[in-house]
Parts: structure tokens; sequence; C-alpha cells
């Protein structure tokens, strides 16, 4: 029996995604930073989930040179402060109805409080 080599997914793959909304946990360095430039770069509007407002702004800051345009924002969150994590979901629900895409990407330990 032969198997044919499955096609991978590319970057090129990704649909038009105007009007989705996403969320990237650790979206401000590595896989999380090329995840949230290609969601944003297909038109999504994406939430950089991650604890630093300074680390967070200059990766927003980075990945809009030559594409202004880009809709990227800051959300704070702490994922080993269960108490931050209540507070961000009571903050992004503020700010919007819906969440279509969800990367759970940021690498964490147990919370402290566990
Ligand atoms: N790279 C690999 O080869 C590889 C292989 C297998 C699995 N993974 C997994 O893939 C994910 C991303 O890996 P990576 O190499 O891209 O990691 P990375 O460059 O170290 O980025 C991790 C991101 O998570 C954020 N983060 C860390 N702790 C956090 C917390 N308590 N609350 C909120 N955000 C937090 C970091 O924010 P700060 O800037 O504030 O630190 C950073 O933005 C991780 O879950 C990792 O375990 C990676």
């Amino acid at each position: 029996m032969t198997h044919q080599k499955e096609e991978e997914f590319q970057v090129a793959d990704i649909p038009n995604l105007s009007g989705y909304v996403a969320i990237v946990t650790g979206g401000n360095s590595g896989i999380g930073y090329e995840t949230t430039r290609e969601l944003a770069s297909h038109g999504a509007r994406v939430y950089i989930a991650s604890r630093s407002k300074t680390r967070v702004d200059a990766a927003i800051k980075a990945m809009k040179t030559g594409n202004s345009g880009l809709d990227i924002h800051f959300l704070k969150l702490d994922l080993q402060d269960l108490q931050s994590i209540k507070t961000t979901a009571e903050e992004f629900s503020q700010k919007e109805t819906r969440v279509d895409i969800l990367i759970n990407n940021a690498g964490v330990g147990l919370p402290q409080q566990i």
C-alpha cells in the first residue's frame, strides 16, 4: 500500500480573515510573533495577550513596519496569575463581542495558586 505525502499547510493557504477577531497568547515573540503577524496580515484583528506592554508594543511596532494597517492590540495577561486571567477576560469582553481564533501559544508552568 502506498501513501501520498500530504501537502503541508503554508502561510499562503491562510484565507482572508477580515472581520475575524483573534487572541494570541505570548504573541510578542517567537512562534506567537509570527502567528500574530500572519493572522493580522490576512485581515484579522489580533490581540496579543501577554504580560509586558513594553515588549508587546515593541513587537507591534516591528510588525507594522512596512504594513502600518495591521490591526494588532495589547491585552494584559499573566498566565501564572489566575486573578489576572479573569481580569483579562473581563477587559476583552468589554472590547469585543466575539473571538473567532484563540491561539494558546504562551508557554507556562503551573500557576502559583495551584
Ligand atoms: N520553539 C520551539 O522549538 C518549540 C517547540 C515545542 C513547543 N514550543 C512551544 O511553543 C510555544 C511558543 O514557543 P516560543 O519558542 O515561540 O516561545 P518564546 O519565544 O519564549 O515566547 C513565549 C511567549 O510566551 C509569553 N509568556 C511566557 N510566560 C507567560 C505568562 N506567564 N503569561 C503570559 N505570557 C507569557 C512570553 O512573554 P514575555 O515576553 O513576557 O516573556 C512570550 O511572548 C511555547 O508554549 C513552547 O512551549 C516551542
